[in-house]
């Protein structure tokens, strides 16, 4: 392994606007064996720049903090090696250390990401049985122990295109609140009725799948696969699937359908026609509530049943 190496570093602040200002500054310092990026960063602030801003705190991968941008990669720099980083950019060319894009800059290397903590008070806490003798598989505890290993680096949200590119902050929750909300909806002891929240005020059909959120997680969390297609899927059956709710599908799939309703096609409509119309729609809705009804005390006294067991 080489022995020096030269570390191109953001270094600026916000202006008034939040528009953040500043240049890449070359720093060449020494390189010790099994060094990681965030050593460098260390060894910079301790012989070149004293006041150069960065966030950390556990050096090992758990507390989420040193996120940055590596050579343009979303990485955290606590677990970023050294010698893997030279053998991607072979023949001295610079490091380059960025903060992470996709939030505002508050100094050098460290982002404001308030949105997140904002964001989790979004969502409501879990809602479990009032009893506390409940018991659930362990194949559950496991499903929902891979979504807990989240450590809050944001990483996955500084890559998501929907937020980076497109900034749709205020209506899109971003990969690692769909893994939270996963671990909830997924909870086998939570009673809230999360699906249409996730639909509509967390805006999972903006995701479109590419996978890059995935490809960043430094926990390895299955992010697209585990958790967002699920509660996709979990939206599509709520509201588009023929079979459990013919008439709601037909609602939401068709604006065709809803037309029929509308204020212009009733002025021109045979007034006995719509009203039989909407008579068909109430039967078929309180027809629906009554199967969820006893879906859900079938499902209650199955819970019971085990319980005694
Ligand atoms: S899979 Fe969805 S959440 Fe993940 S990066 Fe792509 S669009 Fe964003
Ligand atoms: S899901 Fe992964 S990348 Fe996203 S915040 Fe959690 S640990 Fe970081
Ligand atoms: S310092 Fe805690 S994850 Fe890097």
């Amino acid at each position: 392994m080489q022995d020096k190496v030269t570390f191109r570093v953001f270094r600026g602040e916000a202006d008034s606007d939040g528009i953040p200002f500043g240049r890449m500054v070359d720093y060449k310092v020494d390189l010790d064996e099994g060094m990681v990026v965030l050593d460098v960063i260390h060894r910079i602030q301790a012989e070149h720049a004293p006041d150069l801003a960065c966030r950390w705190n556990c050096k090992a991968g758990k507390c989420g903090s040193c996120s940055a941008e590596v050579n343009g990669k979303a990485r955290l720099m606590c677990m970023t090696r050294m010698e893997d980083i030279l053998d991607e950019a072979p023949g001295n060319e610079p490091v380059l250390i960025k903060p992470m894009q996709s939030f505002p800059l508050t100094k050098d290397l460290v982002t404001d990401t308030s949105w997140a903590y904002r964001t989790e008070q979004q969502i409501k806490p879990i809602n479990g049985p009032e009893e506390t003798d409940w018991v659930f598989h362990q194949e559950e505890a496991d499903r929902l122990q891979e979504f807990r290993s989240c450590i809050e680096c944001m990483l996955c949200v500084n890559t998501c295109h929907v937020l980076r590119e497109h900034k749709m902050f205020e209506e899109f929750a971003g990969p690692r609140f769909f893994v939270r909300l996963a671990s909830l909806e997924m909870h086998p002891l939570d009673n809230e009725s999360r699906i249409p929240e996730i639909k509509d005020d967390f805006g999972i059909g903006y995701c479109n799948i590419t996978r890059c959120c995935t490809e960043v997680c430094p926990a390895g969390i299955q992010i697209t696969d585990n958790a967002i297609i699920p509660l996709k899927e979990r939206v599509v059956t709520e509201y588009f699937d023929p079979l459990i709710d013919p008439l709601n599908t037909a609602l939401n799939l068709t604006s065709g359908v809803l037309s029929y309703f509308t204020e212009d096609f009733s002025k021109s409509a045979d007034p006995g026609n719509m009203k039989k119309a909407e008579n068909a729609i109430e039967e078929e809705r309180a027809r629906a509530n009554e199967a969820l009804k006893e879906e859900a005390e079938r499902t209650e006294r199955a819970r019971k049943r085990y319980r005694s067991k």
